[in-house]
Order: C-alpha cells, then structure tokens, then sequence
C-alpha cells in the first residue's frame, strides 16, 4: 500500500499519495481548514478566476451511490483568496492552486501574480472545466492547447523567474479522452512544454441525470453537467494507462471514481504516482482519507 508513503514531486514532499480533487471541499475557508486537519496528503484549491463569481443556481451539484453530476458553474472565491490562504497552507502540507482557463489574459495576470508570492507548490491549470456555458472545452483543441502554451511558456517574465531558480511548476487538469488518436496529440504538446504534471480526469461532461419523475436532478444548463463517480473511473484508468505509455516519465495524478483502497490501488498499477478524491469527498466528506489510509 504505498499510497500511504511520502512522495516528492521534484522539490515538494507529499504526506501521502492522496489529494482532494479540485472543486471539492475546497471553495471555503473552512473547508480547506477541513482539509490541513484531515489526513489528505496535501490540498488543490478551487479552480478560480481572476475575479470572486457566485456560479450557477443552486441546485448544481447531485451524488448518488454510483454518481456525481455538477454544474458548479466555477463559483469561487477569486484567485487573491485562494492565493492568500496558502501562506497559512504551506506551513503544514503541499498546496496547489487550481486555475480556470477561462480568459487567457487574466489567467496569465493570475499565475504572474501567484509566482510572486509563492504561496503554493504547484499550479494546475484546468483547461477541462465542462460548464462555461458557451465554450468549448480547451483541452479538447489541440491547436487552441498548442497556442496556449506556446504563449504560457514563451512570455518573458517565465524566463526570468525560471533564471532566478523560482521555477514555475505548472500542471495540467486534463479532460478525459475517448480516442487514443486524441491521447497521441495531446500527448505529444505536452512534451513539448515544461508541464510538471498532468493530473487525469476531470469529470466526464455533458451527462445527464434525471430523477424518478425524469426531471433534471440540478438546476443549470437544462441539468447538463460534468459526471464523477463509479461511472468515471474506467475512463479514467484508461487515459492514465495511455497518457503512463505515452509520457513514460512524467508524474500523473490520477482521477475519476476513486472510493476503495482498490480503486487506488488500481491507478497506481497503471502509472498513477498520486490520486486525486472527489465524489466520494463530497458523499463522505474529508474522514475518507482516513478511512482509506487505515490498515
Ligand atoms: C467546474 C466543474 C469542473 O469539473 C471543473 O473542472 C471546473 C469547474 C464548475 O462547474 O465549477
């Protein structure tokens, strides 16, 4: 079982091998102070934005045995929350700030302004969010991808944090992919950039879940929405076999359906070297992570 050990991702230790995965109990101040006092081996934020944003109404996200399904909408606290809080954070466990690719400028200002102050380990990029209503999912355009990093990487100031040592260390949320000819590409733009990780999947998006009255069980988007749970996790075995086979050395959190100490066990068995919980955080709440590092 070595989930329960230690890792280093280069310069930072992780307590053990499991996170909460972006989005779940992570939004409040009390919330992530759930976390740094439960046994998670270290902390993803909410993904932000530049600004605070209420989301989508209420109800936006719905769990069963078997299922999650959110519309959250990217309701968040604005970045200069989540960047502030990590000063207290990082005193005690790795913290990641999670981004929402939304608006390419202002993601930019953000990670500009988060490398400043270096309140987080890492930055992951979520450039897989299935509910800005009106766009696409970015990790779905290979060549939007291309461009995107191709300006992340290049701009001037990367280089001279990466010159003064204060590496930036950026990794990726990716959406799940259905097609190995997909998997390839992406694949191959990640290599190309200093990506430090890739973290596979976020919720499987466009699903659809009706109650027993077939009505829609969250309010937003005519209760279409991103899906976690059981339902999740042979996708997101399958992308991390691929994405292990593909990029052989590069660090992969896995995600997608994780509740037993099998389903861990299963990641890491196709290449995961962390794993990321998120419907189950939600049903159980933040003792899972206990319950899932006992004997
Ligand atoms: C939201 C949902 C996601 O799956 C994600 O990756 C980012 C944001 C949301 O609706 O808030």
């Amino acid at each position: 079982m070595t989930y329960k050990l230690p890792i280093k991702l280069y310069d930072v230790t992780f307590h053990n091998r499991l996170l909460n995965s972006a989005g779940c109990w992570c939004t409040t101040e009390q919330e992530l102070t759930d976390l740094l006092e439960s046994h998670c081996g270290g902390i993803v934020s909410k993904s932000c934005l530049f600004e605070p944003y209420k989301g989508n109404p209420h109800p936006r996200v719905f769990y069963n045995e078997v299922l999650s399904i959110n519309s959250t909408g990217l309701a968040n606290q604005g970045y200069l929350f989540y960047n502030n809080i990590g000063k207290e954070i990082t005193k005690f466990k790795p913290y990641i700030i999670s981004i929402g690719v939304k608006n390419i400028d202002e993601t930019f200002k953000m990670i500009q302004s988060i490398e400043k102050n270096q309140y987080c380990d890492f930055i992951e990029l979520n450039i897989s969010c299935p509910n800005i209503i009106g766009k696409p999912i970015l990790g779905y355009n290979i060549s939007e991808c291309l461009m995107f990093f191709s300006r992340l990487f290049s701009r001037k100031d990367h280089h001279a944090i990466i010159n003064n040592t204060n590496k930036l260390k950026i990794g990726l949320k990716l959406p799940p992919y259905f097609d190995q000819v997909q998997l390839k590409e992406m694949s191959d733009i990640i290599n190309t950039f200093p990506i430090k990780y890739i973290c596979s999947i976020n919720g499987m998006p466009n699903g659809l879940v009706l109650n027993e009255f077939h009505e829609k069980v969250i309010e937003p988007n005519d209760g279409i929405g991103g899906m976690g749970g059981c339902v999740a996790k042979p996708f997101g075995l399958s992308n991390v076999k691929s994405f292990r086979r593909l990029l052989p050395t590069l660090p992969i959190i896995g995600c997608g359906g994780i509740s037993t100490k099998k389903d861990i066990e299963d990641y890491f068995s196709v290449g995961a070297s962390l794993v990321q919980i998120g419907t189950q955080l939600i049903r159980e709440g933040p003792s899972c992570f206990e319950r899932l590092l006992k004997n």
